[in-house]
């Protein structure tokens, strides 16, 4: 389902508690023009944009279940030196989401700047957006780092290329649904082959005149069973104890995901990859996600190909048309997790 209008009127329609989990991207401060009144975005100072998205997150915080949790992607924005953003919807096909230099055209969006905040300055957005959610009740669980191997170039030579956004994680109560088996990882070829070694067949090292006795296989008991007769493969813990062998660890917080242009008009939209794992950790299969600045509803194609249910809500109409067909395209996936 997606919704063509302005986020803050349309999520008043929706029902208390009924949603599972809400991933998202706002349109991030003073770098692009949707060509839309009401859009959010533009306004004048930056406590005026993070007050509008408190406002935005207030309601999604009514329409979430009580386990529920948000997933936020939000880039920051530099105190600029007279380059602006992009205009809607000039350049729109050289931009994807988290890329974070303008226009430069005549008509761009003119950089923030203050007294105290300086051209040059980075402006802290994401932060003071975090610390505001925090303040208004919500949860601040993790700030999960999305590392670009391929971010736009910078012509800068005072600073490093900017190679990463976070992804806030939020929820609304202190327990919620997170389903970290569901992203579990691989682990490390070196652990495997730590956890593989014969360590009975093993002498022990010679060190200072003395040997250490045999080494022991060393591993995290996380997740592991306790080993049992029947099970062939197990590893021993530093106390000595077999555990039933896993070849997963606990989803780490950095996630190196390219940036993908889509080939539409709209220019600041998610990989999918990037998606994917909030869907899969945040939302039960045949939950709801909701995604009150969809765009061009990446959200909703990771949903549809995981069989959760999706609602989008876009100011532009354009990109409204863009999703329903990119969603009309997708396959659910056949293994569903
Ligand atoms: C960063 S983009 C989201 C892109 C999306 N993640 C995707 O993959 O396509 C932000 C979107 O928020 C929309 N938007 C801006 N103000 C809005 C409002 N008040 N209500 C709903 N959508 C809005 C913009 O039109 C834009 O498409």
């Amino acid at each position: 389902m997606i919704y063509n209008g302005d986020c803050r009127e349309i999520l008043k329609t929706i029902e208390t508690e009924t949603i599972n989990c809400c991933i998202t991207s706002p349109p991030y401060y003073r770098l692009r023009d949707y060509g839309e009144d009401k859009q959010i975005g533009l306004e004048n100072t930056p406590e005026k944009y993070i007050e509008q998205l408190a406002d935005v997150f207030d309601e999604i915080k009514r329409v979430l279940k009580a386990d529920g949790t948000l997933w936020l992607n939000i880039g920051d924005s530099y105190a600029g030196s007279g380059k602006g953003g992009a205009n809607y919807p000039d350049n729109a096909m050289y931009y994807k989401q988290g890329t974070n230099t303008g226009s430069l055209t005549e008509k761009g969006i003119r950089p923030y700047r203050s007294e105290v905040i300086k051209p040059k300055d980075m402006i802290g957005i994401p932060w003071m957006l975090a610390f505001e959610l925090r303040r208004r009740g919500w949860y601040l669980r993790q700030d999960i780092i999305w590392s670009k191997p391929n971010p736009m170039p910078e012509s800068v030579k005072d600073r490093c290329t900017k190679s990463h956004e976070y992804i806030f994680l939020l929820s609304k109560s202190d327990h919620y649904y997170f389903d970290a088996e569901a992203i579990a990882e691989p682990v490390a070829d070196s652990t495997l082959r730590r956890l593989n070694q014969n360590i009975d067949g093993q002498n022990g090292s010679f060190a200072y005149g003395k040997t250490n006795g045999n080494m022991k296989a060393v591993a995290s008991r996380y997740g592991g069973k306790k080993y049992t007769e029947h099970k062939e493969d197990f590893f021993r813990t530093k106390s000595g104890k077999m555990y039933e062998y896993r070849a997963k660890r606990n989803k780490r917080d950095v996630w190196t995901v390219s940036t993908k242009a889509y080939k539409g008009a709209h220019f600041a939209t998610f990989p999918e990859d990037l998606i994917e794992p909030c869907v899969l950790a945040g939302c039960p299969k045949a939950g709801i996600i909701i995604d009150p600045f969809a765009g061009t509803s990446t959200t909703g194609v990771v949903c549809k190909r995981y069989g959760r249910e999706f609602i989008g809500i876009e100011i532009n109409k354009e990109y409204c048309t863009m999703g329903i067909d990119r969603m009309k395209n997708i396959q659910m996936k056949m293994e569903l997790r």
